[in-house]
């Protein structure tokens, strides 16, 4: 019978999350590219992350294929096995203004999208918000944006506004969204 405490000789992947640096630059822009192909403007990372007040985090996942033999918590095994790659495949980006932090830049890649890496950045970004001491994250979405309204609600975040035609097209209001920090 198999011993249900051992760990499979299996690829297990895991996502993390970690500051940006400025080796992440060409996998995030590719990833903006991929995802909003029709924009004229991209982040200037470089610029971003030579600003005080500018947070840049990345979600990446590792594959982890080493067996362990014996019985252990699925947190000690992720610290021992050995990893074989290292891929972004989201970030998250705010300016702390005040005792503000403003949601400025938000993607996972599509490939990677509805696997909860979006809540692990959302998640990363309010820690750092609490370990700062902002009182509100704010945030744009487009009013069409589902996916995003429905994370950003998930986590208690509030409509608190609108921008009628806010979009370069003229065709899409803003919805401004809030979450206040206890
Ligand atoms: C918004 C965005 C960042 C969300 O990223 P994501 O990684 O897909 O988010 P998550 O996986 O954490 O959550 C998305 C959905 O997947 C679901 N999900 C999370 N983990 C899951 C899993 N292991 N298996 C299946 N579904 C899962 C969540 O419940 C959620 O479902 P819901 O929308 O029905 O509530 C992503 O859609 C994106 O990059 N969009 C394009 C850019 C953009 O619009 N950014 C926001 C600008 S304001």
């Amino acid at each position: 019978m198999p011993n249900p405490t051992k760990i499979p000789k299996t690829l297990l992947t895991v996502n993390r999350v970690r500051d940006f640096n400025i080796s992440d630059q060409g996998a995030c822009l590719n990833i903006q590219r991929n995802t909003f192909p029709a924009s004229q403007s991209s982040t200037d990372f470089a610029r971003e992350i030579r600003k005080s007040n500018s947070i840049y985090l990345v979600a990446y996942f590792e594959h982890c294929s080493d067996q362990i033999d014996r019985t252990i918590k699925l947190n000690d095994y992720l610290c021992q096995c050995k990893t074989n790659t290292k891929n972004v495949s989201g970030f998250i980006g705010g300016w702390n203004v005040a005792d503000e932090i403003q949601i400025v830049d938000f993607i996972v890649d599509e490939p990677f999208r509805g696997r909860g890496i979006g809540q692990l950045l959302l998640t990363s970004l309010i820690e750092v918000a609490c370990s700062v001491k902002s009182k509100l994250i704010t945030l744009e979405v487009r009013a069409s944006n589902k996916p995003a309204i429905n994370l950003y609600s998930r986590f208690g975040f509030k409509i608190c506004g609108r921008r009628k035609n806010y979009y370069v097209n003229k065709t899409e209001d803003a919805l401004l969204m809030n979450l206040e920090i206890n």
